[in-house]
């Protein structure tokens, strides 16, 4: 039973601090660098306002309504057949695997942060030395900096909903879209800017080839954290007579302003000082601190606000990821709330150091399968498999198992004539559109 409620901003700011992640501002952009630039963005746009949107609402109705930890919501929501659907709600659970991959992440971040104190690398070259020895021989470094993720992110979820998430939230959150504010009027005042906003929303649709399709699709339900239960379980603990469609909106708003603003940022400082956007994981952590070199002193600041407003966003979604199992754990298992978190923060803790040691020199091989190391297929089953799997579900569930009349109740007053819109999307198009990503991800389609 879940007892403490969030404030109505506590609840925008932790549902927003969850969408907006590592997502927006580390994957976010060098994914769109990859894949061409103007068109995946508007793919991703389109994708985020139509089966975003729809799916997001779904997420949470099945929060809003049911009320209990993600598998006891399928459960009691499902009309009839009610033990196969509360399999659906394990689902719902899967966000603590993708802290396998994203604590350390987290990790990186913090150790960057400490970096721009000191001396930057002052050449690409420099910057790739660094992070490769970080990833490849930092063993310490690394588990000193997941230790830390792991224990702020432990420490909040013993705190609970009130105590822990809002708070923790309606601090970080007014922070991170203040840096990141700050950060983008700075580069709309640099001479690149318009370069990026070209490089950024000016289509090149011979590079929309099915794979980059399949990528901006997956990624809009990633950064939306749609498909895993975060948003669910944060709805559970939404006051009665909340308007979940206009919070639904609130946060897909803040989650796309600032991937889009993040993006510009990074694109203008790139430009400006000459270096390319990098492909893969490293553009933020290789191609971003040499750029913040060559600025000189003020560099420095902005990379120290840069790489904190990253922080701030993993952490606020890091707790999201690991909330569901939590509450399922006191629940189900009647656990106490502290030692609920403080197993799922130690189970995700060692895998964390398995993602570590998977990219190491010295252990890769040990950890390594099918081409893929364990921090790869850590990302890769959750985004690619878990995460869409988690979207249908729910989908399928509001739209063809819930009782009609209780979906509508809900929403209707809240989406006037839209409402026939949504629920046919929610009945069709996002089943349709998910099991493409998953195909196609999978590489079952190719066009
Ligand atoms: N939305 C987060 C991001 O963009 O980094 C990641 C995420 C959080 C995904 C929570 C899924 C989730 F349930």
């Amino acid at each position: 039973m879940k007892i403490a409620h969030f404030s109505r901003w506590g609840f925008l700011m932790a549902a927003a601090g969850s969408a907006v992640g590592l997502g927006n501002i580390w994957k976010f952009p060098y994914i769109a660098g990859e894949y061409g630039g103007g068109a995946f963005v508007l793919v991703y746009i389109m994708t985020v306002a139509f089966v975003g949107f729809t799916v997001m609402i779904a997420e949470m109705l099945i929060g809003y309504l049911g009320r209990l930890d993600n598998v006891g919501s399928f459960e009691s929501l499902a009309p009839r057949n009610k033990e196969k659907w509360k399999f659906a709600g394990f689902m719902g659970l899967s966000g603590t695997l993708v802290m396998f991959y994203y604590s350390v992440v987290i990790g990186w971040i913090f150790y960057y942060i400490g970096l721009s104190f000191d001396t930057l690398p002052a050449t690409i070259p420099e910057a790739e030395l660094i992070y490769n020895t970080m990833l490849t021989h930092g063993l310490w470094t690394q588990v000193f900096y997941h230790t830390i993720a792991f224990m702020i992110t432990t420490a909040v979820l013993m705190r609970g909903i009130k105590g822990g998430i809002e708070k923790f939230s309606l601090i970080l959150m007014p922070g991170l879209i203040l840096i990141i504010a700050g950060m983008l009027i700075y580069a709309m005042n640099l001479d690149s800017f318009s370069r990026a906003v070209e490089y950024m929303f000016v289509p090149d649709w011979s590079k929309l080839t099915s794979e980059a399709f399949a990528v901006a699709v997956g990624h809009a339900f990633f950064t939306l954290s749609l498909g895993m239960g975060a948003i669910m379980i944060y709805s559970a603990s939404l006051p009665k007579e909340s308007n979940i469609v206009r919070a639904a909106l609130f946060v897909i708003s803040m989650d796309t302003l600032i991937a889009l603003s993040a993006g510009l940022v990074l694109f203008t400082f790139l430009f400006q000082y000459g270096a390319q956007p990098a492909k893969g994981p490293g553009l933020v952590f290789i191609s971003l601190p040499a750029v913040f070199h060559a600025m000189g002193a003020a560099g420095n600041v902005l990379s120290v606000l840069f790489f904190v407003a990253l922080a701030f966003a993993g952490l606020t979604s890091a707790v999201s990821l690991v909330e569901p199992m939590v509450q399922y754990l006191i629940d189900r298992w009647k656990m106490t709330r502290a030692k609920a978190a403080i197993s799922m923060g130690l189970f995700f803790y060692f895998f964390g150091l398995m993602a570590i040691f998977s990219e190491l020199e010295s252990t890769s091989q040990l950890l390594t399968w099918g081409g893929r190391n364990f921090f790869d297929w850590s990302d890769y089953i959750t985004s690619n498999i878990l995460l869409p799997v988690g979207g249908l579900l729910m989908a399928i569930f509001v739209g063809h198992v819930m009782e009609k009349e209780r979906v509508a109740s809900v929403l209707r007053t809240h989406m006037g004539w839209f409402y026939p819109v949504w629920y046919f999307n929610v009945r069709y198009v996002a089943p349709v559109a998910l099991v493409f990503v998953m195909l196609n991800l999978m590489g079952v389609i190719v066009f």
